[in-house]
């Protein structure tokens, strides 16, 4: 990060209207660099294993995990959802509003699940 700061500053200091072009040419993939760490940082505070319940959507849909994870399901919508595998293998109860359900998955296998809520709400968990 310091690296591509120090390297905007050189920039900055040479900057008069007639150059605008010049700058506005030589900063975007420096801008686009900035946006890009911007981008991976925000991916490694990002908690693991997570899936996400926005605007009746299972984030992401099918999800890939090896044998012995914990997968956890945080609510973000302001209705309650639930979280219920075909085979019964889990199911959660009803979460409000942020809250959370975690299963850990000790079999490999391919694990359906619906909110049944909104059956029309589907996702995937495939353990390997
Ligand atoms: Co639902």
């Amino acid at each position: 990060m310091r690296s591509l700061v120090s390297h905007l500053r050189p920039i900055a200091a040479r900057f008069t209207p007639g150059r605008a072009v010049v700058v506005a040419v030589l900063s975007g993939p420096i801008v686009g660099a900035l946006l890009a760490f911007g981008t991976v940082a925000a991916e490694e505070t990002k908690e693991a294993n997570v899936v996400t319940i926005d605007n009746f959507t299972f984030t992401p849909p099918e999800f890939t995990v090896a044998v012995g994870t914990t997968v956890k399901w945080i609510n973000h919508d302001d209705i309650p959802h639930n979280v219920i595998n075909k085979d019964k293998a889990f199911r959660s109860k009803a979460l409000d509003t942020d809250d959370s359900y975690s299963f850990t998955f000790a079999s490999a296998g391919t694990y359906d699940y619906f909110c049944g809520l909104h059956p029309h709400m589907q996702g995937k968990i495939v353990v390997k």
